[in-house]
């Protein structure tokens, strides 16, 4: 799960905040040190127009020479990056970070390593023993906890010997989907419906997004409600390797590698179809992926909120976009969490990609069979970690190839990660829990936040050219600033917190201890969509949420 897709992805980047959240003592007084192998270009404003910094206010605070430990703690750090051999009259880089750069080499499988990193690699170490000594029968542990545990051991101890294509191949193959053409001889085109019905319920319950990408959030355009967004789909390499021809070997390599997985599932299910019928079938699915890639805005585009916000009720997306099975799709996203589907509105993010999608659909250029081959490869690749030692070993080869990773999943900080991604509250409340002085920490973070509000708003009142009313109006928002600091006040309360991840708790422990890695994954993935997805359509906006952006929560 190194590498989020869809829906995980855009929720993942906000979760991160909790652990984050309370390493920032550490970390806020850090200089922001980092080593990468690239410079980047410093770009010159387009217009050339030069922009002046206000002039400082004049509030002013008792200097910090502050005897506390945390200060001597990033003051140790800070003076550790220092080069004091090197003359800072000579090279005023070296002199600042050469130490840094010194004691940290970048790891195999990054481009770039920073303060952040080396402080987050050391708490995913420390909750990897944590995790690791808990035993399944410790009552005294929260269950919140032996869920955790249960995933971590397993992920880690991960059994070669697995193998369990077939288990992905009968989901693919229930009632109501699509089955999974390339690999099934028998396999003959069934209800156009099941294409939608398949696509709902995989990212539902395997939080896989293919032609779309859905996800809940505050509503913009009422902030006392919360909405579905359906985004443009999420595809497996960035959309430039699709369309660009530099990137044309990483293609080849990805065409090798679901060519490949494929062969694997063949195999392990005594399939009898062609290596030629294989890669025919891969090659056709991924030149739709280069169609969609073409009908895709990249993320750069994706800041305008006004354009991104286009409410449609079910009717209007029923007319509007004749050839998508809208009514199949959304009551397999949400039936189970909100009955009443129907009657809410749903907004379309990326309509001109809708558009296409639509469009592809109706027409001859695209047959269902690679529709359904599109979605058995995505459902077969997001996978491949978990089915087996052959799958797993050709999924790392690929990434070492396009990506670059030489240090190869799974370690055990790369489980700690996926449960930090996937189930932010267990490992948030164990690492939480593990630290003594944590209130003291978060008042600090509290001043320090409280004071950089207050600096700003001193430069605010500086500005000649602002409006009194502007003013005003902008010391009103920043007096009703949510500030989500350390943690939330629930998290170190074992009933609420079991309570909060009781989703994760029903699907993951009832497994038991000899559950696979596949089927834990599919429980850990299928509790994420409910719990911090879809679930959030049937509550009020909570503002106090530590998983939303800061963005979301001020609204
Ligand atoms: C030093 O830090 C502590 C918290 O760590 C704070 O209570 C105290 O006010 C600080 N002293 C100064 C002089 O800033
Ligand atoms: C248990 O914790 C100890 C340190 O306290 C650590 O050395 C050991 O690796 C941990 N065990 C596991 C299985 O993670
Ligand atoms: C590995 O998995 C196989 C098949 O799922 C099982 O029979 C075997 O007992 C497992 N071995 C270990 C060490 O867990
Ligand atoms: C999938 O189901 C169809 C019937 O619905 C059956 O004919 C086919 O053999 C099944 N394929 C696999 C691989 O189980
Ligand atoms: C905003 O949402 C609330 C809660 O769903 C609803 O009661 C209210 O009518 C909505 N307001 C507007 C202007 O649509
Ligand atoms: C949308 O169309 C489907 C058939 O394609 C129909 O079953 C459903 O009732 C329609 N929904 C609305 C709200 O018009
Ligand atoms: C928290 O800070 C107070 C003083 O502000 C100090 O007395 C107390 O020992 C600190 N607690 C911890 C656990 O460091
Ligand atoms: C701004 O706020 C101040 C104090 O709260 C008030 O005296 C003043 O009239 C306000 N000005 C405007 C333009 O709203
Ligand atoms: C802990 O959480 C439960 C469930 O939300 C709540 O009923 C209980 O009052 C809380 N206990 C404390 C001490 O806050």
């Amino acid at each position: 799960m190194t590498k989020a897709t869809g829906v995980q992805k855009v929720i993942l980047g906000l979760v991160i905040v909790v652990v984050a959240g309370v390493i920032a003592t550490v970390v806020l007084a850090v200089v922001l040190l980092v080593n990468q192998q690239t410079t980047t270009t410093v770009s010159t404003a387009a217009n050339g127009a030069t922009t002046s910094t206000p002039p400082p206010s004049t509030t002013t605070y008792p200097p910090n020479t502050n005897a506390s430990q945390g200060f001597k703690d990033a003051a140790a750090i800070l003076l550790g990056a220092i080069d004091p051999s090197v003359n800072p009259c000579d090279d005023f880089y070296q002199f600042t970070c050469g130490n840094w750069l010194k004691n940290h080499p970048i790891p195999a499988d990054r481009t770039r390593i920073g303060a952040y990193d080396v402080a987050q690699l050391t708490i995913d170490t420390n909750l990897a023993m944590m995790l690791g000594n808990i035993s399944a029968t410790d009552q005294t542990q929260p269950k919140t906890v032996l869920a955790a545990a249960l995933y971590y051991q397993k992920c880690v101890s991960y059994n070669d010997t697995a193998h369990n294509g077939a288990n992905l191949l009968a989901v693919l193959n229930g009632t109501g989907r699509t089955g999974f053409p390339m690999v099934d001889a028998n396999w003959a085109p069934s209800d156009p419906k099941n294409l939608w019905t398949t696509i709902g319920y995989l990212e539902s319950q395997y939080a896989l997004s293919t032609l779309f990408q859905s996800y809940v959030t505050v509503d913009w355009g009422n902030v006392t409600r919360n909405a579905l967004f359906l985004n443009q789909g999420a595809l497996s390499l960035p959309l430039d390797y699709y369309i660009l021809p530099q990137f044309k070997p990483y293609i080849d390599d990805y065409v090798t590698n679901l060519f490949t997985l494929a062969q694997l599932l063949r195999d392990e299910t005594s399939s009898k179809v062609t290596d030629a019928q294989l890669m025919d079938d891969t090659l056709k699915v991924v030149q739709l992926e280069t169609q969609l890639a073409l009908a895709m805005s990249p993320d750069t585009l994706l800041r305008n909120y006004a354009f991104q916000y286009n409410e449609y009720t079910l009717t209007k997306l029923n007319a509007t976009y004749q050839h998508i099975g809208w009514d199949g799709y959304l009551s397999s996203l949400l039936k189970d969490v909100d009955p009443h589907y129907q009657m809410d509105s749903v907004v379309l993010t990326e309509p001109g990609y809708i558009g296409v999608v639509n469009s592809l659909i109706a027409g001859s250029l695209i047959s269902p069979r690679t529709f359904a081959n599109f979605i058995g490869l995505k459902f077969l690749e997001d996978n491949a970690l978990y089915l087996g030692s052959p799958y797993r070993t050709a999924l790392l080869e690929f990434r070492k190839n396009v990506y670059d990773e030489n240090d190869l999943p799974p370690g055990a900080t790369s489980c700690v990660e996926d449960l930090t991604n996937m189930m932010p509250y267990s490992t948030g409340y164990l690492y939480v829990n593990s630290i003594p002085n944590r209130d003291n920490i978060t008042k600090d973070v509290l001043l320090q936040s409280t004071k950089v509000i207050e600096q700003f708003m001193g430069m605010v009142d500086s500005l000649q050219w602002m409006s009194d009313t502007t003013k005003n109006a902008s010391h009103t928002k920043a007096a009703g600033l949510i500030k989500n600091i350390g943690y939330p006040d629930w998290l170190l309360n074992t009933t609420a917190l079991d309570l909060y991840n009781k989703k994760y708790i029903d699907s993951m422990l009832s497994l038991g201890s000899a559950v696979s890695l596949w089927d834990i994954s599919s429980a850990l993935k299928y509790a994420f969509q409910r719990t911090e997805n879809f679930q959030l359509l049937e509550q009020a906006p909570d503002r106090k949420n530590f998983l939303a952006s800061p963005a979301t929560v001020n609204a």
